[in-house]
């Protein structure tokens, strides 16, 4: 016998069992894209590394450590790796946005993609090599009323998810008029301090001074005692922010500001925020974040073109409704179409195909067996009823069995659907 093969390091097979409560919670992502007035994008699930790396930065952790890198085949010009998996899809929405001259269209643009992503981290609870999110993006509005939707949008996504207890955090970055001399603020402050960073906020001092601020290992009172960007915003982003604050303190939508919430990609301007269960913000990763990116479409060759979105995680949303026992919708009752005679295959497929046009979960036996057996497995498989086929079929009746009753009988087979429902 051959070894088995497993699956890839950080990665997960979707089983049957599993099945119900993924479709669940991407059901209500695809029902809420269409009640929030979203267009489906799909982009492809490789790019050129380069837009990576000048869309979410080269010292973001997703370029330059956790890049899933793709080559071309043996011998062909790809061959050297010049693609990578998509780390997160906002960079090749924006750069199918600007390749496609989509400016021109009636914006503002409000598209949607639910679909897997790739980051090379080292694998742990709730953080997967290929995970999938639930994006969204609006490109072409200033805000700040669509700051304030998108952030009421993710409450509703965790609320009709089941969720209890989710809240946004929420920041403000800055732009490319306050952001540099707030930089240099921190570059300042964390420069005196060095000796108590760790090495890795040593490096990132150098390469994007805000990340210090999001390192988990980060001095608690240095923390406390940095300059705050809230504090250090021109005019234009403090009214941008205040805006955004009076309309989620007016919806009532459950945020807290974090001054330390800078987000690990480089595109980010102004309105930041990730999504947590209030409480868990230590031992657990974020549901979702998301936040402005008013200056990616000029860096990704386009016009210049405000934007703001957010990725949800729907493998970390799947887990948290396991962990706080949402109960799963109940599925539709399965009916097992079964035969006394072992040649009626035609009849069992008709009649199947006639009570799923009626709506019904069907499965048909196609087996020989004895009509016992076939009602054991029918059982096994979890049916509710089954539907006997034999040569009632002849008058266009079959014999409906209910089978935790144990009580059969002869009916229409038209009737079938309006007895069971
Ligand atoms: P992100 O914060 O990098 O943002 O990822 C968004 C969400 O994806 C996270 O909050 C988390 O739920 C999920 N996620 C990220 N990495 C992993 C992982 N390794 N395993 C499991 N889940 C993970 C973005 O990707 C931005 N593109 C969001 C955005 C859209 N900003 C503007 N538009």
């Amino acid at each position: 016998m051959s070894r088995p093969i497993s699956a890839p390091r950080g990665t997960r097979d979707l089983l049957p069992e599993d099945g119900a409560a993924w479709g669940r919670v991407e059901a209500i992502a695809r029902d809420l894209s269409a009640r929030y007035a979203f267009e489906r994008i799909e982009t492809p699930l490789f790019e050129r590394t380069e837009l990576f790396a000048r869309g979410l930065g080269e010292s973001s952790d997703a370029v330059e450590k956790e890049m899933f890198r793709v080559s071309g085949a043996a011998g062909s010009e790809e061959e050297r790796a010049e693609w990578a998996l998509r780390p997160e899809p906002t960079a090749g929405i924006v750069r199918a946005f600007v390749e496609h001259g989509m400016h021109v269209r009636p914006g503002p643009l409000r598209l949607w993609m639910l679909g897997p992503m790739f980051r090379y981290d080292r694998p742990q609870a709730g953080r997967f090599r290929q995970f999938s999110q639930w994006d969204v993006e609006v490109i072409g509005d200033p805000g700040p009323m669509v700051d304030a939707e998108l952030i009421e949008l993710g409450h509703r996504f965790y609320g009709e998810a089941g969720l209890a207890d989710v809240v946004a955090y929420v920041n403000s970055i800055g732009d490319g008029n306050c952001r540099p001399a707030y930089r240099q603020k921190l570059v300042d402050y964390f420069g005196a301090h060095e000796d108590r960073l760790s090495a890795d906020s040593r490096r990132r001092l150098r390469v994007n001074p805000l990340r210090v601020l999001d390192d988990k290992d980060l001095d608690a009172d240095l923390a406390a005692g940095a300059p705050r960007s809230l504090d250090n915003l021109c005019d234009a982003c403090r009214a941008h922010f205040d805006g955004v604050r009076g309309l989620l303190d007016a919806l009532k939508v459950r945020y807290e500001i974090d001054h330390r919430l800078v987000r690990g990609l480089d595109y980010y301007t102004r309105t930041t925020f990730e999504f947590f269960i209030a409480g868990r913000r230590g031992q657990q990763q974020a549901l979702g974040g998301g936040g402005r990116y008013d200056g990616l479409a000029e860096l990704l060759g386009g016009q210049p073109t405000p934007g703001i979105g957010f990725g949800l995680g729907i493998d970390r949303t799947v887990l948290a409704t396991a962990e706080q026992g949402v109960a799963q919708p109940a599925e539709t009752p399965l009916v097992a179409v079964i035969s006394t005679d072992p040649g009626a295959l035609e009849p069992r497929l008709r009649v199947a195909g006639a009570l799923r046009s009626a709506g019904l979960r069907v499965r048909a036996d196609g087996s020989a067996r004895r009509l016992g057996r076939q009602l054991e497995s029918a059982v096994k498989l979890g049916a509710l009823w089954a539907v006997i086929v034999g040569e009632e079929l002849g008058r266009g009746n079959v014999i409906l069995r209910d089978l935790d009753a144990h009580e059969q009988r002869e009916l229409p087979l038209g009737e079938v659907a309006t007895t069971i429902g």
